[in-house]
């Protein structure tokens, strides 16, 4: 493993953290040479398996440690090898990639390798004319043939001074390739799908912003992070997502199909334009009630402004349009932020929107709701309501879809 290989790898296993998954790491002897298995420990919340022998680095998790070191032994790992949903080898050398062509399990990782049943990614990284030659181009076709899926390196600069395509692909890229063989790949791989596949899901997310002028706009505090873990978990459970999102800060989740969008107007485009497709569509984003009546097409000056009234004009409601014109059978899930009375707001705009559900969120209090990593609120239909206690965004993710497929059912039967 190489030093900047080994720093991606750690990177790799925090996004895949972001993605909803639980990596667990294995390490090779050469592996250990770049980064100390506790790092990954550390990182992962679990132990990391460095030999066949049972002599795994601790992670300083109460769990896992009341395991203690000595009772694991290889029986344990081939089982924890038996249970894994994939093994992705990143950085892949051009050692373990002859070892995994030829059958050979000197190690704990090929060992593995033999041993599950799970659809394997590598990732190869090593010097460029190692790459090129033909031993180990014979060896990646060898595991091709055996459908390994084989994420190419990228070219670039060389720890070892030379330009070319050896280099490790970014982390983002093998995330990518992990959720679509876990979710089940739109083109045939060896996905082992979800609860949501078969469903084509439509998230809204970010607070969108109407100018001012230039450089000014109206906005709002959503930080688009609820949203986006809706698109992560649909996509993670098997559904073909694409994400209409206002700014954020956040990075494009892996897997899904994403539209950058600015402004209310902008948002409706996108959203109608993709709403037949769709079997259910969440709209998260914060989006402004209105617009500048009259946008200023040059920087509004500060000289006679102590007084400035700005003219607003009613925006359209994409949600309501969305439920008018969905298919029979779209799912439409909205959010109602509220700061009083959030249970009768929110069933008022259950029933005045039509919408089969709306997740009601007291943004009054500190912690919850806008611009924080936790949220608390209820998911509420014409049948009643389910309560969300506090807890992060991305469980309620996961609860609002476990929400949306008993929809699914009670609208079947
Ligand atoms: N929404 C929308 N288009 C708008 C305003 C809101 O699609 N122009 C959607 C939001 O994405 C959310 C739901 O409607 O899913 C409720 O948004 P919210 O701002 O809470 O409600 P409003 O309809 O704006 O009602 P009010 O401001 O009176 O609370």
């Amino acid at each position: 493993m190489r030093g900047i290989a080994a720093y991606k790898s750690v990177e790799l296993v925090r996004l895949l953290q972001d993605a909803g998954y639980d990596p667990h790491v294995v390490m090779t002897a050469a592996a250990e040479k770049f980064v100390t298995p506790l790092t990954f420990a550390a990182i992962s919340g679990h132990k990391v398996i460095t030999s066949l022998w049972g002599e795994e680095a601790g992670t300083g998790s109460a769990e896992d440690d009341a395991e203690g070191d000595d009772g694991v032994s290889s029986i344990e790992h081939i089982q924890a090898a038996q249970s894994t949903s994939l093994l992705v080898v990143a950085p892949a050398t051009a050692n373990m990639l002859a070892k995994f062509a030829h059958g050979l399990a000197d190690d704990f990782l090929s060992t593995m390798y033999l041993a599950t049943t799970a659809p394997v990614i590598v990732a190869p990284a090593m010097n460029v004319n190692m790459w090129e030659h033909p031993a180990v181009q014979t060896n990646v076709a060898t595991l091709r043939a055996r459908g390994v899926k084989v994420i190419e390196p990228g070219s670039g600069y060389l720890a070892c001074g030379m330009v070319g395509g050896g280099r490790l692909a970014e982390p983002a890229t093998i995330v990518d390739a992990i959720v679509e063989t876990l979710a089940g790949g739109t083109e045939g791989g060896v996905g082992q799908g979800g609860d949501f596949t078969g469903e084509t899901v439509l998230v809204t997310a970010g607070g969108t912003r109407e100018a001012i002028d230039p450089v000014r706009f109206i906005g709002n505090r959503s930080s688009g992070r609820m949203g986006y873990a809706v698109a992560v978990a649909a996509r993670r459970r098997g559904a073909k997502v694409v994400l209409i999102s206002a700014p954020t800060g956040l990075p494009c989740p892996a897997g899904v199909e994403v539209e950058q969008v600015v402004t209310v107007e902008d948002m409706r485009a996108a959203v109608m334009a993709r709403l037949n497709e769709m079997t259910v569509v969440v709209m998260a984003a914060a989006v402004s009630d209105y617009r500048v009546k009259s946008v200023a097409e040059q920087k509004m000056k500060r000289e006679g402004a102590q007084a400035v009234s700005l003219e607003l004009a009613g925006t359209v409601d994409i949600l309501r349009e969305v439920v008018g014109r969905r298919r029979d059978g779209t799912l439409v899930v909205g959010f109602a932020a509220e700061t009083e009375n959030a249970m009768a707001n929110g069933r008022a705009k259950l029933e005045r929107k039509g919408v089969d559900a709306v997740v009601v969120n007291d943004v009054s209090e500190d912690g919850i709701g806008f611009d924080s990593e936790q949220n608390a609120g209820s998911f509420l239909t014409k049948d009643g309501a389910v309560e969300f206690p506090v807890m992060s965004k991305t469980e309620m993710a996961e609860r609002i879809l476990d929400e949306v497929l008993k929809l699914r059912d009670r609208a079947a039967h």
